[in-house]
C-alpha cells in the first residue's frame, strides 16, 4: 500500500537557522519552498536521495504545527508515506479500523494531495500519506 518514504517533517522555530544544518552542513540540495496556508506552514524541502526532509515552520500558535511546538518544542514532527492512489488508500486504512485526520485528502506541498492519519491510532507517530503530484 505504501510505495516508499517520501519525507520526515521536522517542525523548526526558524528555516533559514534550520537551512544552515540541512543545506549547509549536511549538504542536501533545496528542492522546494513554499507556504502551504491549507496547513499553517511555511515548509521547504530538501532531498535525500528519491525522499525527503520537510522543515515546517508555523505561521501562528493556533496552527497544527504551533501548538505542536507549543507542547514539544522543535523537532521530529510526522513522517509521510508516498501512494499511488490516496482516496483507495484513506478507504483501506479507514476500513482496517485506523482513525484519520483528514477523511479527505487536502493540498499539500507541490500540489501533492495529502491527509493525516490520527496518532492515537498509530502508536503517536503523526502519519501523513501523500500522492506526489505528476506521481514523482
Ligand atoms: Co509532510
Amino acid at each position: 500500500m505504501f510505495g516508499r518514504i517520501d519525507h520526515i517533517g521536522v517542525a523548526v522555530e526558524d528555516i533559514d537557522a534550520a537551512m544552515a544544518l540541512y543545506e549547509g552542513s549536511f549538504e542536501m540540495a533545496l528542492a522546494h519552498r513554499e507556504t502551504v496556508d491549507s496547513q499553517g506552514v511555511e515548509a521547504v524541502l530538501l532531498d535525500v536521495g528519491e525522499g525527503h526532509v520537510e522543515l515546517l515552520r508555523p505561521l501562528g500558535p493556533d496552527t497544527p504545527v504551533g501548538k505542536f511546538m507549543a507542547k514539544n518544542g522543535e523537532g521530529l514532527h510526522h513522517v509521510a508515506y508516498a501512494v499511488d492512489d490516496i482516496d483507495a488508500t484513506l478507504e483501506r486504512i479507514a476500513a482496517a479500523g485506523v482513525k484519520l485526520i483528514d477523511t479527505k485528502p487536502r493540498i499539500g506541498i507541490r500540489e501533492s494531495r495529502v491527509a493525516f492519519l490520527h496518532p492515537r491510532s498509530t502508536g503517536g507517530v503523526l502519519t501523513e500519506i501523500v500522492e506526489p503530484a505528476g506521481g514523482h
